[in-house]
């Protein structure tokens, strides 16, 4: 198979649709319930034809799983469950055959209580070099028995946990902010640096194209163990981001960034062409495009896009932020409008809260808005019509984008998943209270009328599937052309055709309130309308529009393509 001289395109990043691979739950090839990597090979036909430029893969890696895999043991392997180095292998060779590019997680923060390393530095003892490659302290208190700080870890309680040594008293902490399953690096440790180098090479040299990277701003601790300020929703010391915090984006993050890029940049000359980095970090524009500096990350995803409620001024305004923070620096900007640890679209959008205020003059409290909303009653239909119309505003916004897995079906969140099958940790960290991240893991339908909808053959899949989800497979969805699956279709098909489409610039146009509208050059505009009344369209040729039009009138929750006025329409013979 030939994939067409845009393979050979060095800025092709720049412009991408990446498509999110949740590999636990994407396509089970040999019928155990649990999704798996020859699963995704066997769907690269599929999402060719969707028009997607390159996938991303969560982790695949060996782990016990006590965080969907974000706990790694062996970074340079395949989780049995979800094959071999060989299926790896043959995932990055299909994937080129068709033109399309594969980038992996890259988890340095922390590993898996598992890995080897770890269960060295436990046998070692305090003291030890086995401990300095983690964040080992001796305690507070008269005998040691309190944390060494107050800090919170993310999904509730404590961020360190303490170890019985090898006589059978308890010992020293180990930090972990996130699951006490999950040791945080000792990022002050050269051989850490240095192993790291050595998962990017070899991945690289597999034909990865690149990494995404999971909390990209955390890694340096600062080395005064300051305590932060209690947070009384968890009586711990907050896990917020403030300026100075002593586990977030701190400045040596930067030359750990360009060390990175130096590794990557070895390989730019390759036959495969540049190998990218996309971070994931949660910060404020002004500190985040600080990442995508030309010598260290290629990108980052653009979080408060996804955040946004859905009202115009508030798109608009994280628009215009994000445009001008990239800008600054130079590098495209990458949308996203969901992934596996937040509430899918459709739900958040036929939700009462969907999401945080970004107007002006509004002063709204940090919504803890996965909380916040998990529960709100959905209206699905309202919230499919919204994602249908994000989705267009999404793709026509200059830069790239990503979309992850069953959007484009338009699956909703499953929210009342049986308490016994939730497996996030959220949910036994916070005591039961806060359900999680299983409500958008739920394995994807592909065909037939019943579960497991054609993910696997017959066995049930590792989280259960709604009985309705046999109206939203991809099979269902195939012939329909109204369909949110033909919709995306259309959408990528026309990214790749229309020049004005991709990295670039864009320009506002006057509007009335509840209305976003913006042309790029050449002769392409956008408008989407947020409101509950209908708007005037004038004269336009539609290119492409999330829900019918009523002659010129675009209702609400809706986005069009169209030609400005005035553009000369040139048929080709
Ligand atoms: C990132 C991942 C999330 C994971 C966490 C810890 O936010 O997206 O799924 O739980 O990092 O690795």
């Amino acid at each position: 198979m030939n994939p067409g001289p845009k393979f050979a395109d060095h800025d092709w990043w720049r412009s991408a649709v990446v498509y999110q691979v949740y590999p636990r739950s994407f396509a089970d090839s040999n019928n155990d319930g649990v999704g798996d990597v020859a699963g995704i090979t066997g769907k690269l036909d599929y999402l060719k034809g969707l028009g997607v430029d390159a996938i991303w893969v969560s982790p695949w890696y060996p782990s016990p799983l006590w965080d969907g895999g974000y706990d790694v043991s062996d970074y340079r392997d395949i989780h049995p469950d979800f094959g071999t180095l060989d299926d790896a292998d043959e995932l990055f060779e299909q994937a080129h055959a068709r033109g399309l590019r594969v980038l992996i997680d890259l988890v340095p923060n922390h590993c898996s209580i598992d890995h080897p390393w770890f269960q060295a530095a436990l046998a070692a003892g305090p003291g030890s070099p086995e401990r300095e490659l983690f964040v080992f302290r001796e305690g507070r208190g008269d005998g040691g028995e309190l944390p060494p700080t107050n800090w919170g870890a993310s999904f509730g309680g404590g961020a360190w946990e303490r170890v019985i040594e090898a006589d059978g008293t308890p010992g020293q902490w180990f930090l972990h902010m996130f699951a006490p399953e999950q040791p945080d690096w000792n990022w002050e440790n050269p051989r850490v640096l240095e192993e790291f180098d050595g998962i990017l090479r070899f991945w690289f040299d597999r034909d990865a194209d690149g990494f995404r990277v999971d909390v990209a701003d955390s890694l340096i601790i600062d080395q005064d163990f300051p305590d932060t300020p209690i947070d009384p929703r968890t009586g711990k010391g907050t896990w917020e981001k403030y300026p100075g915090a002593p586990c977030w984006d701190r400045p040596e993050l930067a030359e750990i960034q360009r060390r990175w890029r130096r590794v990557a940049d070895e390989y730019t000359n390759s036959a495969q062409g540049p190998r990218i980095f996309v971070s994931e970090a949660y910060l404020p524009f002004e500190r985040m495009v600080e990442y995508v500096r030309a010598d260290r990350l290629h990108t980052s995803f653009n979080f408060e896009f996804l955040q946004s409620e859905w009202y115009a001024e508030s798109f608009r305004n994280v628009i215009d932020k994000s445009l001008a923070a990239h800008r600054g620096v130079g590098a495209p900007a990458t949308w996203v409008l969901g992934n596996h640890d937040v509430i899918r679209p459709v739900s958040r959008y036929g939700k009462s809260l969907s999401g945080r205020s970004f107007r002006s003059g509004v002063v709204t409290d940090e919504v803890h808005w996965l909380d916040d909303m998990a529960g709100l009653p959905v209206d699905v239909a309202l919230g499919r019509r919204r994602a249908r119309a994000a989705a267009l505003l999404m793709m026509a916004l200059p830069g790239g984008c990503y979309v992850y897995q069953g959007e484009e079906l338009g699956l909703e969140e499953v929210e009342d998943l049986p308490e016994e099958s939730l497996q996030d940790p959220v949910w036994v960290r916070s005591n039961h209270m806060i359900r999680g991240r299983d409500g958008c893991r739920v394995p994807i339908p592909w065909s037939g009328n019943s579960a497991p909808f054609g993910f696997g053959t017959d066995a049930d899949p590792w989280l259960p599937q709604p009985n309705h989800w046999g109206e939203l497979t991809a099979e269902r969805q195939d012939d329909d052309p109204d369909s949110m699956l033909n919709l995306y279709r259309a959408a990528l098909a026309e990214r790749h055709r229309n020049t004005a489409l991709g990295d670039g610039e864009m320009s506002w146009e006057e509007s009335e309130d509840g209305i976003l509208s913006f042309t790029r050059e050449p002769g392409f505009r956008c408008v989407v309308n947020t409101g509950d009344t209908d708007h005037d369209l004038g004269e336009a040729t539609v290119i492409l529009t999330s829900s019918p039009l009523g002659g010129s009138v675009l209702p609400p929750n809706t986005t069009v393509w169209v030609l400005p006025p005035n553009t000369t329409v040139w048929m080709v013979s």
